[in-house]
């Protein structure tokens, strides 16, 4: 899963404090986030940096405490961190479709008030859970691709979207609206990330029937001159939908607009075996001392049904973890040593239940929680750094002493 084409790839200086916000959330967010922090203690103690944690509620537990899904000053003391970590909100208790407060709008306006403008979702399969995947394992082979879904605009943000009465009864209306500098803005990040991958950008709409589209095609068609190293083509999301399920391994980047980006992304996570498995970096223009400002989360909800159980998968949290040192904090060996420790507690066989197989056999696997899998993560960085360290001539390898 590394992505070396962050723009801010680099090392930081040892020794590093990183000021992060997070944001445990709703149902499985708390557990997620815990195993993620632990995950990401545990890395720092290994290359040297720390953090301070910025505690803040938002979503239905905001509602719950404060009566509002996020605070203003909440919303003020994530845009001065360093980064955001954030598990997942939502909670079935607001889910009444006649409610004016839900916690999903807190997520929207901490997207839009912080410029998160693009959303960065890489969907890989690893090998060993090839077999969890309910798509035929020939078929993910190859398959690395990078979703890029426009976030501050579209139709989540477009007004009006409401709903009116007419003496002729309800009608109800959502506006998919984007400004010429927004579309541009997304598709050259795009072009960039496609650049420094396998050199191919598909840009996803429904030009056939939404004006919308047809200004969002022609813009990419526009900007590919700038990028001639880069092959471009464009794709309408409905087929897209279909493809990326019949021959997953022709996508690298991928670039459309927010509700397109949405559904896709959740699609493509069949592919990874679980939705618990799908990191994001959500990114905008700040610049940080250490890299770019970005808020870091799980593609997955808050999974109410499942909270509180510790069965939840970590694993999107923890790499989301992983993305957050590579895009915002400027450590990038600490974010791949994470995402080799994911692939080697993989190897070994743990599994959180969403990862054991459609059938359930779990022959020569070791099923765990939440927090366990969280310590299997700790315990294969720690068994890297130990070899690492052996390699060096420092201390022995942990097997060595035993
Ligand atoms: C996501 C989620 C959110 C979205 C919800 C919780 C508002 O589905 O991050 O993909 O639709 O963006
Ligand atoms: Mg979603």
């Amino acid at each position: 899963m590394p992505d070396s084409a962050s723009p801010s790839a680099g090392t930081a200086p040892a020794g590093s404090t990183y000021n992060l916000v997070f944001v445990p959330g709703d149902g499985i967010g708390p557990e997620v986030i815990a195993a993620g922090r632990g995950v990401l203690e545990a890395t720092g103690r290994i290359f040297g940096f720390g953090f301070e944690w910025h505690e803040v509620l938002i979503g239905g537990v905001a509602i719950d405490a404060y009566g509002v899904p996020m605070r203003d000053d909440d919303l003020a003391a994530s845009a001065v961190a360093d980064a955001v970590y954030f598990g997942a909100i939502g909670d079935p208790k607001y889910d009444d479709p006649r409610a004016k407060i839900r916690p999903e709008q807190a997520l929207l306006a901490l997207r839009k008030g912080l410029g998160l403008y693009a959303n960065l979702r890489p969907v890989s399969v690893q090998p060993v859970l090839r077999a969890s995947s309910p798509v035929r394992e020939a078929l993910l082979e190859g398959v690395d691709m990078m979703i890029v879904r426009e976030l501050t605009g579209g139709l989540y943000f477009g007004r009006p979207s409401e709903q009116r009465k007419t003496p002729a009864g309800r009608e109800v209306v959502d506006t998919l609206f984007y400004t010429e500098a927004e579309i541009r803005r997304v598709v050259k990040l795009a072009f960039e990330l496609a650049r420094g991958r396998r050199k191919k950008l598909t840009s996803v709409d429904k030009a056939n029937v939404l004006s919308s589209s047809r200004l969002w095609r022609t813009i990419v068609d526009e900007m590919k001159p700038e990028y001639p190293d880069v092959t471009v083509e464009h794709r309408l999301v409905d087929a897209c939908a279909m493809t990326l399920i019949q021959r997953p391994a022709i996508f690298d980047v991928l670039v459309t607009e927010n509700l397109f980006g949405d559904i896709l992304s959740d699609e493509a996570s069949v592919l990874a075996g679980s939705l618990g498995m799908l990191p994001s970096a959500s990114i905008g223009e700040r610049r940080t001392a250490h890299g770019l400002f970005g808020l870091y989360e799980p593609i997955h909800g808050s999974a109410p049904d499942i909270a509180g159980k510790d069965v939840a998968n970590p694993l999107a949290a923890i790499l989301s973890g992983a993305m957050m040192l590579r895009w915002s904090l400027g450590q990038a060996a600490a974010a791949e040593a994470i995402e080799r420790a994911v692939a080697s507690a993989l190897a070994a066989g743990y599994r959180t239940p969403d990862l054991l197989s459609v059938t359930g056999d779990a022959t020569g696997l070791r099923p765990v929680g939440t927090q366990a899998m969280g310590d299997a993560i700790v315990a294969a960085l720690g068994a890297a750094s130990d070899a690492a360290l052996g390699a060096a001539g420092g201390r022995p390898p942990a097997e060595a002493v035993r």
